[in-house]
């Protein structure tokens, strides 16, 4: 088993902040947080964040590092993400390979970056710049898309790999956005997915979306679709033991369920590859040895 492997977590969610600080613990082996959540001094989310991550091992997912835009990185975001994790010890910090905005503006949205060696020297540049603040490798997630630039000169899994060497970061693979973006784009996951070299990937999204037939749109507002359960297969198939977690931004449900769908990713875990996720140290019961 690799040594960065969580195991299965959840998308921790204020809705369930109760849950979590029950005695008896919901059965998750780790919970990712929105960094820019928890970015401002104090507060009650702060505080329950703090009781919650005493029992469970967490990881930092941003979105709003814009590392691709053209604006100067955020120094003031880098300073209060920075001191987040001095509190919290993620295992990890990720944020998205897109970018947000430009001249001071946010679009609000995680927007695909032109596929070009341009793009590619300029976001590898930045990602050092931000390792070396940080003092850590960070992970950057692909994210959906429903547009295409005429300047690209290589695949979006192309430009991903090429982003991941050069900058010396790792990946955190969306099984649901590859998804999502080979329906809209018209290729094959799986030429994407194989694509990805194995070592530097350390965390799955597994997510739902809305589909309208002719396009899809990334909306996390629902469970898992079969498809991408049998993409999750696959990815497993290539890549081993990975970090598995439900990312469910709205619509949330009550925990219950999401810990139904997260058992539906340990069993396809389990029967994917029985040899490898069979072993002691993927049970839940492992993450108190883990804190
Ligand atoms: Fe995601």
């Amino acid at each position: 088993m690799k040594d960065h492997f969580l195991g299965f977590g959840l998308g921790l969610r204020t809705q369930h902040f109760h849950d979590f600080l029950q005695p008896e613990r919901p059965q998750v082996d780790w919970l990712e947080v929105i960094s820019e959540n928890f970015m401002v001094d104090g507060g009650k989310p702060r505080y329950y964040l703090h009781q919650i991550r005493e029992h469970y091992p967490m990881v930092m997912h941003g979105v709003s590092m814009s590392i691709g835009s053209t604006d100067p990185l955020d120094r003031d975001y880098l300073r209060r993400l920075k001191t987040l994790a001095n509190e919290l010890q993620p295992q990890w910090i990720s944020d998205h390979l897109c970018w947000t905005g430009v001249d001071g503006l946010n679009s609000h949205d995680l927007l695909p970056l032109p596929y070009t060696e341009e793009a590619l020297n300029h976001v590898a540049e930045r990602i050092s710049q931000v390792q070396d603040y940080l003092g850590r490798q960070i992970l950057l997630e692909n994210v959906s898309s429903y547009l295409s630039y005429r300047e690209s000169e290589m695949t979006e899994w192309e430009f991903y790999c090429q982003v991941v060497e050069k900058a010396d970061c790792l990946m955190l693979l969306d099984i649901n956005n590859i998804y999502v973006s080979a329906r809209n784009h018209g290729f094959d996951a799986l030429d994407y997915l194989n694509a990805i070299p194995v070592a530097p990937v350390r965390q799955f999204h597994l997510a739902g979306h809305s589909d309208y037939g002719d396009y899809v749109i990334d909306t996390h507002d629902h469970p898992v679709v079969d498809p991408v359960w049998q993409l999750y297969a696959d990815a497993l198939k290539r890549f081993g033991a990975v970090s598995t977690m439900i990312e469910r931004d709205d619509h949330i449900p009550p925990l219950e369920e999401l810990l139904r769908e997260l058992d539906q990713a340990r069993t396809i875990a389990h029967e994917t590859c029985p040899a490898l996720f069979a072993r002691p140290d993927c049970h839940p019961q492992a993450r108190e040895a883990r804190l």
